[in-house]
Protein backbone atom coordinates (compact mmCIF):
# COMPACT_ATOMS: atom_id res chain seq x y z
CA UNK A 1 0.00 0.00 0.00
CA UNK A 2 1.26 3.48 -1.00
CA UNK A 3 1.81 5.99 1.70
CA UNK A 4 -0.60 8.96 1.26
CA UNK A 5 2.43 11.03 0.18
CA UNK A 6 3.57 9.14 -2.43
CA UNK A 7 0.04 8.77 -3.82
CA UNK A 8 -0.27 12.56 -3.72
CA UNK A 9 3.15 13.26 -5.31
CA UNK A 10 2.18 11.12 -8.14
CA UNK A 11 -0.20 12.86 -8.68
CA UNK A 12 1.29 16.18 -8.74
CA UNK A 13 3.65 14.70 -11.01
CA UNK A 14 2.30 15.71 -14.13
CA UNK A 15 1.92 19.34 -12.99
CA UNK A 16 3.89 20.41 -11.10
CA UNK A 17 6.69 22.04 -12.98
CA UNK A 18 3.62 24.13 -14.79
CA UNK A 19 1.98 24.94 -11.08
CA UNK A 20 5.22 25.55 -9.11
CA UNK A 21 6.49 28.21 -12.31
CA UNK A 22 3.12 30.13 -12.67
CA UNK A 23 1.60 32.44 -9.87
CA UNK A 24 2.77 29.72 -7.18
CA UNK A 25 6.37 30.94 -8.18
CA UNK A 26 8.73 28.09 -5.94
CA UNK A 27 11.30 29.90 -4.99
CA UNK A 28 13.43 27.16 -2.85
CA UNK A 29 14.96 25.61 -5.97
CA UNK A 30 16.31 28.76 -7.17
CA UNK A 31 17.66 30.38 -3.76
CA UNK A 32 19.48 26.80 -3.10
CA UNK A 33 20.89 26.93 -6.83
CA UNK A 34 22.15 30.45 -6.41
CA UNK A 35 23.87 29.86 -3.33
CA UNK A 36 25.37 26.74 -4.37
CA UNK A 37 26.83 27.18 -7.29
CA UNK A 38 29.91 29.45 -6.80
CA UNK A 39 31.23 26.63 -4.38
CA UNK A 40 31.00 23.27 -6.83
CA UNK A 41 34.05 22.16 -7.94
CA UNK A 42 34.20 21.33 -12.16
CA UNK A 43 32.62 17.47 -11.72
CA UNK A 44 31.03 17.25 -8.72
CA UNK A 45 29.06 14.23 -7.74
CA UNK A 46 25.51 15.37 -6.33
CA UNK A 47 22.76 13.63 -4.34
CA UNK A 48 19.28 14.83 -4.30
CA UNK A 49 17.13 14.03 -2.03
CA UNK A 50 13.64 14.13 -2.62
CA UNK A 51 14.43 15.42 -6.28
CA UNK A 52 10.79 15.65 -8.20
CA UNK A 53 10.99 16.33 -11.41
CA UNK A 54 14.87 17.84 -10.72
CA UNK A 55 14.11 21.93 -10.37
CA UNK A 56 16.70 21.77 -7.24
CA UNK A 57 19.43 20.43 -9.74
CA UNK A 58 18.76 21.16 -13.53
CA UNK A 59 21.38 23.93 -13.57
CA UNK A 60 24.30 21.80 -12.17
CA UNK A 61 22.97 18.99 -14.33
CA UNK A 62 23.09 21.75 -17.42
CA UNK A 63 26.98 22.29 -16.16
CA UNK A 64 27.72 18.19 -16.33
CA UNK A 65 27.74 17.67 -12.52
CA UNK A 66 26.79 13.76 -11.70
CA UNK A 67 23.49 13.56 -10.12
CA UNK A 68 21.78 10.84 -7.86
CA UNK A 69 18.12 11.55 -6.73
CA UNK A 70 16.21 10.47 -4.77
CA UNK A 71 11.95 10.33 -4.54
CA UNK A 72 9.24 8.67 -2.78
CA UNK A 73 6.95 9.00 -6.29
CA UNK A 74 7.71 6.66 -9.27
CA UNK A 75 5.45 9.69 -11.25
CA UNK A 76 7.65 12.17 -10.74
CA UNK A 77 10.98 10.75 -11.25
CA UNK A 78 9.36 9.57 -14.60
CA UNK A 79 8.74 13.43 -15.63
CA UNK A 80 12.51 14.43 -14.31
CA UNK A 81 13.98 11.15 -16.68
CA UNK A 82 12.45 12.89 -19.79
CA UNK A 83 13.97 16.12 -18.91
CA UNK A 84 17.38 14.77 -17.28
CA UNK A 85 17.69 11.32 -18.80
CA UNK A 86 21.88 11.42 -17.35
CA UNK A 87 20.21 11.51 -14.08
CA UNK A 88 20.48 8.02 -11.95
CA UNK A 89 17.58 7.81 -9.91
CA UNK A 90 16.32 5.88 -6.94
CA UNK A 91 12.52 5.32 -5.49
CA UNK A 92 13.16 5.67 -2.38
CA UNK A 93 11.44 6.48 0.81
CA UNK A 94 14.05 9.12 2.71
CA UNK A 95 11.40 8.26 6.12
CA UNK A 96 13.44 5.14 6.02
CA UNK A 97 17.16 6.60 5.76
CA UNK A 98 19.69 5.94 3.50
CA UNK A 99 20.72 2.83 4.58
CA UNK A 100 19.40 0.43 2.51
CA UNK A 101 20.83 2.03 -0.68
CA UNK A 102 24.58 1.21 0.13
CA UNK A 103 25.64 4.29 -0.55
CA UNK A 104 29.73 4.43 0.43
CA UNK A 105 30.61 6.79 3.19
CA UNK A 106 32.04 9.96 2.25
CA UNK A 107 30.98 9.44 -1.61
CA UNK A 108 29.09 12.61 -2.41
CA UNK A 109 30.53 16.25 -2.69
CA UNK A 110 27.64 17.94 -2.23
CA UNK A 111 24.02 16.95 -0.69
CA UNK A 112 20.83 18.63 -1.74
CA UNK A 113 17.45 18.89 0.25
CA UNK A 114 14.66 20.79 -1.20
CA UNK A 115 11.13 21.20 -0.05
CA UNK A 116 11.90 18.02 1.80
CA UNK A 117 12.90 17.79 5.07
CA UNK A 118 9.51 18.72 6.49
CA UNK A 119 7.95 16.03 5.32
CA UNK A 120 10.61 13.83 7.54
CA UNK A 121 9.68 12.54 10.81
CA UNK A 122 12.49 11.26 12.36
CA UNK A 123 15.32 14.02 10.41
CA UNK A 124 18.01 13.37 13.21
CA UNK A 125 18.34 9.87 11.64
CA UNK A 126 18.62 11.05 8.64
CA UNK A 127 21.17 13.76 8.90
CA UNK A 128 22.79 11.00 10.68
CA UNK A 129 23.50 9.46 7.73
CA UNK A 130 23.34 12.39 5.39
CA UNK A 131 26.86 12.62 6.89
CA UNK A 132 27.69 9.57 6.53
CA UNK A 133 27.69 9.83 2.76
CA UNK A 134 29.27 13.69 2.35
CA UNK A 135 32.71 13.81 1.76
CA UNK A 136 35.28 15.95 4.31
CA UNK A 137 34.87 19.54 2.89
CA UNK A 138 31.48 18.50 0.77
CA UNK A 139 28.59 20.48 1.24
CA UNK A 140 25.27 20.15 2.24
CA UNK A 141 22.39 22.69 0.98
CA UNK A 142 19.21 22.33 1.89
CA UNK A 143 15.66 24.49 2.72
CA UNK A 144 13.21 23.73 5.84
CA UNK A 145 9.57 25.15 6.43
CA UNK A 146 10.47 26.67 9.67
CA UNK A 147 8.53 26.99 12.85
CA UNK A 148 7.40 30.19 13.65
CA UNK A 149 5.25 30.59 16.75
CA UNK A 150 3.01 33.94 15.90
CA UNK A 151 2.47 32.24 12.05
CA UNK A 152 -1.78 31.14 10.91
CA UNK A 153 0.11 27.96 9.68
CA UNK A 154 4.07 27.80 10.91
CA UNK A 155 2.64 28.09 14.56
CA UNK A 156 1.84 25.02 14.54
CA UNK A 157 5.12 22.20 14.90
CA UNK A 158 3.33 19.64 13.06
CA UNK A 159 -0.05 19.96 10.79
CA UNK A 160 -1.46 17.82 7.35
CA UNK A 161 -0.64 19.54 4.47
CA UNK A 162 -3.82 21.00 3.88
CA UNK A 163 -5.42 21.44 0.59
CA UNK A 164 -2.84 20.57 -2.00
CA UNK A 165 -0.93 22.63 -4.12
CA UNK A 166 -3.20 22.14 -7.01
CA UNK A 167 -6.98 22.26 -6.09
CA UNK A 168 -8.05 19.23 -8.00
CA UNK A 169 -6.57 17.29 -5.42
CA UNK A 170 -7.84 18.27 -1.74
CA UNK A 171 -8.76 14.69 -0.63
CA UNK A 172 -5.13 13.50 -0.56
CA UNK A 173 -4.80 15.23 2.49
CA UNK A 174 -3.68 13.63 5.75
CA UNK A 175 0.33 13.15 5.42
CA UNK A 176 2.05 15.65 7.71
CA UNK A 177 4.54 18.76 7.85
CA UNK A 178 6.75 18.94 10.55
CA UNK A 179 8.35 22.57 11.26
CA UNK A 180 11.83 23.24 13.38
CA UNK A 181 13.39 26.09 13.74
CA UNK A 182 17.28 27.11 12.86
CA UNK A 183 18.33 27.04 16.16
CA UNK A 184 17.33 23.58 15.99
CA UNK A 185 18.71 23.05 12.51
CA UNK A 186 21.96 24.12 13.84
CA UNK A 187 21.74 22.53 16.89
CA UNK A 188 22.02 19.22 14.86
CA UNK A 189 24.41 20.06 12.28
CA UNK A 190 26.78 21.00 14.57
CA UNK A 191 26.40 17.66 16.50
CA UNK A 192 27.03 15.81 13.19
CA UNK A 193 30.19 18.02 12.19
CA UNK A 194 28.85 20.32 10.01
CA UNK A 195 30.38 24.13 9.38
CA UNK A 196 27.22 26.25 8.88
CA UNK A 197 28.39 28.52 6.19
CA UNK A 198 25.64 30.73 5.19
CA UNK A 199 21.49 31.30 5.71
CA UNK A 200 19.06 32.47 4.36
CA UNK A 201 15.05 33.38 4.58
CA UNK A 202 12.75 33.57 2.36
CA UNK A 203 9.00 33.23 1.32
CA UNK A 204 8.55 29.86 -0.55
CA UNK A 205 5.54 30.55 -2.07
CA UNK A 206 2.02 32.02 -1.11
CA UNK A 207 -0.36 28.88 -0.03
CA UNK A 208 -3.82 28.97 -0.71
CA UNK A 209 -6.61 31.94 -1.97
CA UNK A 210 -5.69 34.03 0.93
CA UNK A 211 -2.22 34.15 -0.32
CA UNK A 212 -0.41 33.17 3.15
CA UNK A 213 3.13 33.61 2.96
CA UNK A 214 5.20 30.24 3.74
CA UNK A 215 8.92 31.30 5.27
CA UNK A 216 11.75 28.91 4.41
CA UNK A 217 15.02 28.82 5.79
CA UNK A 218 18.46 28.05 3.31
CA UNK A 219 21.37 26.28 5.25
CA UNK A 220 24.24 25.88 3.25
CA UNK A 221 26.55 23.71 5.51
CA UNK A 222 30.19 22.19 4.80
CA UNK A 223 31.22 18.72 6.75
CA UNK A 224 34.05 19.53 8.53
C1 LIG B 1 8.20 20.08 -2.91
S1 LIG B 1 8.82 18.78 -3.91
C2 LIG B 1 10.47 19.35 -4.22
C3 LIG B 1 11.06 18.77 -5.47
C4 LIG B 1 12.40 19.38 -5.90
N1 LIG B 1 13.42 19.17 -4.88
C5 LIG B 1 12.23 20.85 -6.21
O1 LIG B 1 12.86 21.68 -5.55
O2 LIG B 1 11.44 21.19 -7.09
C6 LIG B 1 9.04 17.48 -2.73
C7 LIG B 1 9.47 16.15 -3.34
O3 LIG B 1 9.81 15.26 -2.26
C8 LIG B 1 9.28 13.99 -2.52
N2 LIG B 1 9.07 13.31 -1.23
C9 LIG B 1 8.16 13.61 -0.27
N3 LIG B 1 8.26 12.78 0.78
C10 LIG B 1 9.27 11.92 0.47
C11 LIG B 1 9.88 10.83 1.15
N4 LIG B 1 9.44 10.43 2.35
N5 LIG B 1 10.91 10.19 0.57
C12 LIG B 1 11.37 10.58 -0.66
N6 LIG B 1 10.83 11.60 -1.35
C13 LIG B 1 9.80 12.27 -0.80
C14 LIG B 1 8.01 14.24 -3.30
O4 LIG B 1 7.61 13.11 -4.06
C15 LIG B 1 8.40 15.45 -4.15
O5 LIG B 1 8.92 15.06 -5.40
Amino acid sequence: MKRIIEQYNDRLAKVYDEATGGEFKWKAAKESTKILLPKLGKQSKILDLGIGTGQSSERFYQLGHTIVGLDISEAMLKVLKKKFPRIKTHKHDLEKGLKSLDFKPDSFDVVIGVGIFEFIKDLKKLFEQIARVTKRNGFLCFTFEEYINDHPIQGNRVTSLGQGLVAKIPRLISFKVYRRTVGEIKSLLANLGFEILATKKFVGYLKSKKKIPVYYALVLARKI
